[in-house]
């Protein structure tokens, strides 16, 4: 794991996965290939825009020409792909996005890893790679569709995704596990609940919460506000995919969480408290179409298997995280003028 490329890693998680990746393995040469849709911020990399172990790249990773010569140059060992549309909401209004990008956009990676790393790459029938090669794809619990009150997805829970969000990412796994099974890529895929921390785009409800408190604008709570999410903070995101890259088995999915369930109006509430404002901020809203009740994730495997524990409490993450957005104010400001005004209006007008 000395030459890797990050693709999204100007969003929220893969951000937060390059700074991890400098502190953590100060010898791994980054490649940080990012489209900078409105999900993806410079700002993000400021701190190190001069680090030498950090390369970005402007583009698409639908764009198989441009894959394909970062691979030539820079003889990638390691993919971690974060690189997605991310939202459930815009899913809803844009569905065609989230396919091209988070379908066929895993596609032209894997197809440039295969292409690369393969020993005999005009063999159909060889299954040999170069030692020590892996592809890492970011994905989600939401694969998994909803729970009812009881119960936990393991690795084994049927996938059934239920927005254009979460079956376009089902897709990309789909396609990541057909690249094992047919061509015998060295493929890993994570699946990870509900991450918070910085960085994260004021879209969400944990960041739209606290900008919208810190604003004393009304905070749109959707239906009773009893759907559940289980909430990881980024970082312990980032240390279980490391752990995965050094330890995970080929072929593997992994479930990633840390045991943290919340209805989302605990949430909202925990952050009007400890912001000191009024309860009367909550405006409940019409409900998402097709709202996912509840998500929990079993992390019995990453942990038992692997040894990966989170290091953060929910409540050590929540006030670490409010804290951060208290201190940055600038860079949401920058963020949510210009498109995110009219993505607003049109979203919760
Ligand atoms: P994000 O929306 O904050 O960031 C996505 C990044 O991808 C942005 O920087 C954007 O510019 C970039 N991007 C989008 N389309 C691109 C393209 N065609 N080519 C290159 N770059 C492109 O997303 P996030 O919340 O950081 O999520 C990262 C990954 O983690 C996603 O794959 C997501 O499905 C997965 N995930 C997220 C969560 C969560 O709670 N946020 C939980 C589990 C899994
Ligand atoms: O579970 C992992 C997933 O978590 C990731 O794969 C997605 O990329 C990420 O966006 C997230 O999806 P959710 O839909 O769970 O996250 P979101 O922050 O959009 O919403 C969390 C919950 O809060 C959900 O039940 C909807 C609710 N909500 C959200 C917003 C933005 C509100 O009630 N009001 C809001 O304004």
């Amino acid at each position: 794991m000395n030459r890797i490329l990050i693709t999204g890693g100007a969003g929220f998680i893969g951000s937060n996965f390059v700074h991890y990746m400098l502190q953590r393995f100060p010898e791994a040469q980054l490649v940080n290939l990012d489209a900078l849709t409105y999900a993806g911020n410079l700002e993000n990399l400021a701190d190190i825009a001069s680090d030498p172990r950090h390369r970005f790249v402007h583009g698409d990773i639908r764009d198989a020409a441009l894959v394909n010569r970062l691979f030539d140059e820079f003889d990638f060992d390691t993919v971690v792909h974060f690189a997605a549309e991310s939202h459930v909401d815009r899913s809803i209004t844009e569905p065609e996005l989230f396919l091209t990008t988070n379908v066929v956009g895993t596609q032209t990676l894997l197809e440039a890893a295969k292409r690369h790393w393969k020993i005999a790459p005009d063999d159909k029938y060889s299954r040999e790679y170069r030692p020590g090669v892996r592809y890492l794809q970011v994905s989600t619990d939401e694969v998994y569709g909803a729970l009812g009150r009881e119960g936990k997805f393991t690795e084994t829970t049927p996938i059934s995704p239920n927005s254009p969000y979460s079956a376009s990412k089902a897709g990309a796994d789909l396609v990541v596990r057909a690249y094992h099974e047919t061509f015998g890529l060295p493929v890993s895929i994570t699946r990870c609940s509900n991450n918070y921390g910085p960085y994260q785009f004021p879209e969400k409800l944990i960041p739209l919460m606290i900008h919208n408190c810190q604003t004393d604008q009304p905070l749109p709570v959707y239906g009773d506000g009893m759907q559940i999410r289980d909430w990881l903070y980024v970082e312990d995101h980032c240390s279980a995919i490391a752990t995965v890259l050094e330890k995970g088995r080929p072929g593997e999915v992994y479930n990633i969480g840390g045991n943290n369930e919340k209805a989302n109006i605990e949430i909202v509430k925990l952050i009007i408290h400890s912001l000191g404002k009024s309860e009367d901020l909550i405006k409940y809203v019409k409900d998402r179409p097709g709202h996912d009740r509840r998500y929990a994730i079993d992390n019995g495997k990453i942990t038992s298997e692997l040894g990966w524990k989170p290091a953060y409490t929910f409540e050590d993450g929540m006030a670490k995280t409010i804290a951060w957005y208290m201190e940055h104010t600038e860079w949401m400001e920058h963020i949510t003028s210009g498109a995110y005004q009219s993505y607003y209006q049109k979203m919760y007008g």
